[in-house]
């Protein structure tokens, strides 16, 4: 009977994880998973609710993803109201989703993977975090700091308060934004424009290049993915058509209120988090290369896009390319993929708050309850976010689910993780620095796993470890 390796806690990711290694005889690796330890259960207590407390519950689900929630739930709610937000109600949620991307992509580059690009891979871990970014690169991260403080008071004045927000209401938005306060946050937009540019031509000139056999090899599959584009196959991370794509860059394209008909969500006994699936190209596999298999955020989008219609960000996405292709499949490319949008929302920042909509006091209509189904889709920070509800006459809450970025990729970061493990780990040799590079094939997914589990069709399975103060393990119970 082989040796087990746990890798528990995950760290420098959102939320509670654990990776589970199997080794053979040989000392080899014979299976590897991320299991999901937490439950949330959002999508059981919100029935019976008032549909327009929605944007105000979600936004608890996470306190990093609380913008994506708070979006995609506003857009739930149009649509089972049956209205539509004036421009200036619409403009104003979408500057909200840039200003929480960058906030988000910012922080994911440079404090939750940069350590192990800024100290590398297999530093020790008392330095391989937050603080030793700080101490190797301080005037990089003074920048850093400032920039997100700055993302969260831009929000502030948009909405009135960053995390947890309440301005986007049914029908709109409730806020109209003041001139003087358009013209504070240009000021601001500017100096985040100013990061993004450094950001990429950092990471292109003094990171990527030095991991580039990792970036090769590490959690290397091949899968389809899905993203947002509008209607003239641009880029959008608000609002859109869903386009999914296969492996060999065919793809298949529907209004996101039709996602049953295209996204199957299958269970696993050994993880809270779901395992949703390309359902018209194939059934549940969690193999490489399987055809349902799929992945959603970073590199997704920039994948299924065929340009973006900002031109800096245009500039980088023909670049990447002309390097990797279409679809790139290499994972660690979602870190690449995360700066190419990073730079697309300060320029699309930029681009709302100089346009006249903006500021126009219209900011939303009327809404009146009945019975009905409504889904609301955004693209948050770590993928392709659905808000799903049904309602009574009175507007109560009678069905619900939700399909948050993390969950897609829950196939693909097993499969990675299990690549990263298998080329890593032989004759049953390891040390911290290769237990910390197999956690790297996940942080490139950039997961929130407290947003991502919500509930479990049948019946709800609890396995309990009892371990002494030494760390061995006494007993186990299972349901
Ligand atoms: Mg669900
Ligand atoms: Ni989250």
């Amino acid at each position: 009977m082989g040796k087990t390796i746990v890798i528990q806690p995950v760290t420098r990711i959102e939320g509670h994880a654990k990776i589970t290694i199997q080794l053979d005889d040989a000392g080899d690796v014979s299976l590897a998973r991320v299991n999901v330890i937490e439950l949330r259960g959002f999508e059981r207590f919100c029935m019976g609710r008032p549909v327009e407390d929605m944007p105000r519950i979600t936004p608890r689900i996470c306190g990093v993803c609380p913008w994506s929630h708070h979006l995609a739930a506003a857009k739930a709610c149009d649509a089972v109201f049956g209205v539509e937000p004036p421009p200036a109600g619409a403009k104003l949620r979408e500057l909200c989703n840039s200003i929480a991307f960058m906030e988000e992509h910012i922080l994911h580059f440079y404090f939750l993977a940069g350590a192990d690009f800024l100290l590398g891979p297999d530093a020790d871990y008392s330095v391989r975090n937050v603080i030793g970014v700080l101490q190797a690169a301080p005037e990089v991260a003074r920048r850093v700091v400032r920039v997100r403080h700055m993302c969260a008071k831009m929000l502030e004045i948009i909405a009135g308060k960053a995390i947890h927000p309440q301005a986007a209401v049914p029908g709109g938005f409730s806020k109209p934004l003041a001139k003087d306060e358009r013209d504070h946050l240009r000021t601001m937009a500017d100096e985040a424009l100013e990061l993004a540019k450094f950001s990429i031509a950092f990471a292109k000139e003094s990171v990527f290049p030095k991991y580039l056999d990792v970036v090769k090899s590490l959690g290397v599959i091949t899968s389809g993915f899905i993203g947002t584009v509008k209607e003239n196959g641009a880029l959008n991370l608000y609002d859109g058509k869903l386009r999914m794509m296969a492996s060999d860059g065919s793809f298949d394209e529907f209004p996101y209120d039709r996602y049953t008909e295209y996204i199957g969500e299958h269970i696993e006994p050994w993880s809270y988090l779901k395992f949703p699936y390309a359902k018209k190209r194939g059934g549940f596999s969690l193999e490489d290369n399987a055809p349902g298999l799929y992945r959603a955020n970073t590199l997704a989008r920039i994948n299924v896009c065929d340009f973006i219609d900002t031109p800096l960000a245009q500039a980088e996405l023909e670049e990447f390319r002309r390097k990797f292709g279409r679809p790139a499949q290499l994972t660690l490319l979602y870190h690449w993929a995360r700066l190419i949008e990073l730079l697309y929302n300060a320029e699309n920042a930029i681009r709302l708050l100089d346009d006249a909509d903006i500021t126009c006091p219209e900011t939303r209509v009327k809404v009146t309850p009945r019975a009905a189904r409504g889904v609301g889709c955004t693209e948050a920070p770590r993928g392709t976010l659905i808000h799903d509800y049904e309602t009574d006459a009175d507007g109560m809450i009678t069905n619900m689910n939700l399909i948050v970025g993390t969950t897609h990729n829950n196939a693909p970061i097993n499969l990675s993780v299990t690549q990263a493990a298998k080329s890593l780990i032989h004759g049953g040799q390891y040390d911290q620095g290769v237990l910390n590079t197999v956690e790297m094939a996940i942080r490139a997914y950039d997961p929130c796993l407290s947003c991502a589990t919500h509930r479990l069709d049948g019946k709800l399975s609890v396995k309990l470890d009892i371990f002494d103060a030494k760390g061995s393990l006494l007993d186990t119970f299972a349901n």
